[in-house]
């Protein structure tokens, strides 16, 4: 009897545990796969790790579940729309694989509302990111993490030792990968609803081996806990985006000219404008796609101070329609989620002009109707954002009004960029803060309205 159970136990070990290690759920084989306990709170790496604690809560992802606009979007919008169409169940439970992790992997789907004290709460905490091994897919998309939530901390040196727990320096958490299997999303439709760790890699950044880490994690000389010895490139836990003015402003340079000094009244001018994301390791905007506008505004302003609005001149691409501001109503599959059968639809844009370019991707739902709602994307409109590194050029033709006074005519383009769009936003209640115009830049030049 004894060599039988010898040789199970030696199959056990040899082969079983290996491959449990290697066939570590990820995806949708996360949920349920563990339990909350399994992870450590952050207030518990804050008693060491203080500074990072510190500005990690100021992170968005550290609120990712319990961020005013994602609490609406996901019980106003995603769960009921799930409960009315089955086949996005799937997907409105995936939405807490990357929002509330611990909640996913704690099978605890939907999760209790935010701030009712469950554990959802903690959002994309330290003890995610620091245990996470690898992804199962390739590229990484959709929580395809595996992890390991236990005593080890991966980090980015090697030999360190802290009382708490051990450490190891590790691939993975060093690489985009890491950053991708959250921020590259494919929907139940298959469409791409994220690719920020795609646009980055087809990009030039990665060519340069600018990782993502570089731009939102920069390293400054400092300590990375309470008892360590001082480094020179300690890695910041900032990750500002779209929610930080400072990130956003000067992204895109811009530069503005008229195609000719002097201009008799009645007669046109072309002005030209020049954008170039010179700050961006990816397209601006990114991620959110659906719902961020970045848009281009050019007024001339005559020598008496009146002021004219210049619509954008159209270049001809198909989808292009998209890319012009406009009031038409869009977004009705809305009413559908919300339950409301006379429901119209809201302003597409809500913008302050019409003809105005908007930098943008638009998502179609089933029936091609513009949508804010990822899940319920059926394609992609043309994409007329701006690449790292590109620069795109839109032009205004203005014929002068012929009692225009003479003199000198300035010239003004000003970028502006919004997280949501506000007519949704205002709909749905969503505090003012995600609808506010960003500044993003602003150029001058001019020209001299002349009698010849
Ligand atoms: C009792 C104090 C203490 C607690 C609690 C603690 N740590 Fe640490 N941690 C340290 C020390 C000390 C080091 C080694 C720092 C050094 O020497 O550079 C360290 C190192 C690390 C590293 C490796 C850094 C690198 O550069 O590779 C990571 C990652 C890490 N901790 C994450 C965490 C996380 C996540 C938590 C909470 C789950 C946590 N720590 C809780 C003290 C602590
Ligand atoms: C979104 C993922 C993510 C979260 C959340 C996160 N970290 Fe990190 N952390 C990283 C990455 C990535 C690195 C390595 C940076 C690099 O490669 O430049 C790192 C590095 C570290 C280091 C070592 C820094 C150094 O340069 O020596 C420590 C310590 C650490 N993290 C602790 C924490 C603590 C504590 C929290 C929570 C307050 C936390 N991390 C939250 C991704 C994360
Ligand atoms: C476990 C999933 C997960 C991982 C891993 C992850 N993120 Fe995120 N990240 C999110 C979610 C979810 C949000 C959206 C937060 C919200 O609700 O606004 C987000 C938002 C962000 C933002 C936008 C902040 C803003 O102001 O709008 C930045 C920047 C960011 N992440 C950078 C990173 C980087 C860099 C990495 C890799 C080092 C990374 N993330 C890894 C899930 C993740
Ligand atoms: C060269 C620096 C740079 C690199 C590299 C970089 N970013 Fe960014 N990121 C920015 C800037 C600047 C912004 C603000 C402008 C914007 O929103 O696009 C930003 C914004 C973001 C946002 C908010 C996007 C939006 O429009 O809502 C996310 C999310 C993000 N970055 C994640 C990442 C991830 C993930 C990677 C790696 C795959 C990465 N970034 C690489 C500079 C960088
Ligand atoms: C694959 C990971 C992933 C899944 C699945 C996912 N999200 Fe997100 N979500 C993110 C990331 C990353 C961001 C931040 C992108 C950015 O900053 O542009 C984000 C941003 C958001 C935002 C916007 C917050 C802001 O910054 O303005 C809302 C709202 C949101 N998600 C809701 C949902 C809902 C509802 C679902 C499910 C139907 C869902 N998400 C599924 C990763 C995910």
């Amino acid at each position: 009897m004894f060599p039988v159970r010898y040789v199970i136990t030696a199959l056990l070990l040899f082969c079983v545990i290996p491959i449990q290690a290697q066939d570590r759920p990820w995806g949708d084989a996360l949920k349920g796969s563990g339990s909350y306990d399994d992870f450590e709170k952050p207030e518990r790496c804050a008693s060491c790790h203080k500074d990072f604690a510190r500005q990690y809560e100021q992170a968005m992802m550290s609120q990712a579940y319990t961020h005013s606009w994602d609490e609406i979007e996901y019980f106003k919008l995603a769960v009921p729309h799930s409960q009315k169409d089955p086949k996005f169940k799937d997907a409105q439970e995936g939405c807490n694989g990357c929002h509330a992790p611990l909640a996913y992997i704690a099978g605890d789907v939907p999760p209790p509302k935010p701030f009712t004290g469950s554990r959802a709460d903690e959002s994309v905490s330290c003890d995610v990111c620091h245990t996470i091994t690898g992804s199962g897919a390739e590229p990484p998309v959709n929580y395809s993490f595996t992890i390991e939530p236990g005593r080890t901390k991966l980090g980015n040196r090697d030999g360190l030792e802290s009382p708490h727990h051990n450490t190891k320096k590790h691939d993975f958490t060093v690489s985009t990968e890491l950053c991708g299997s959250c921020h590259n999303e494919k929907n139940p439709f298959d469409v791409w609803v994220k690719s920020t760790q795609l646009e980055w890699k087809e990009g030039p950044y990665s060519k340069d081996g600018v990782r993502c880490q570089d731009c939102h994690m920069p390293g400054a000389k400092g300590r990375n806990s309470i008892m360590s010895k001082e480094y020179d490139d300690v890695a910041q836990h900032m990750f500002t985006g779209a929610h930080s003015p400072a990130r956003l402003a000067g992204t895109v340079e811009l530069a503005v000219h008229p195609d000719v000094r002097a201009v008799v009244p009645g007669e046109q001018l072309k002005i030209s404008v020049v954008c170039y994301n010179h700050k961006a390791g990816h397209k601006i905007p990114s991620g959110s796609v659906e719902e961020r506008q970045l848009w281009l505004t050019v007024k001339v302003h005559d020598s008496q101070g009146k002021e004219y609005h210049l619509p954008v001149d159209r270049k001809g691409f198909e989808g292009e329609d998209y890319t012009i501001s406009s009031n038409e109503l869009a977004f009705q599959d809305m009413g559908y989620m919300l339950d409301e059968p006379d429901f119209k639809g809201l302003p597409r844009d809500a913008l302050p002009y019409e003809g105005d370019r908007v930098f943008r991707m638009a998502y179609f739902d089933p029936q091609d109707r513009m949508t804010i709602a990822q899940w319920n994307t059926a394609r992609l409109g043309v994409d007329y954002r701006i690449g790292p590194r590109e620069a795109k050029i839109e032009t205004y033709t203005w014929k002068l009004p012929a009692d225009l006074p003479l003199g000198r005519v300035r010239i003004v383009a000003e970028m502006q960029y919004r997280r949501l769009i506000k007519s949704v936003g205002d709909y749905l209640g969503v505090p003012e803060e995600e609808t506010k115009a960003e500044f993003i830049n602003r150029a001058e030049s001019w020209f001299e309205a002349v009698d010849y």
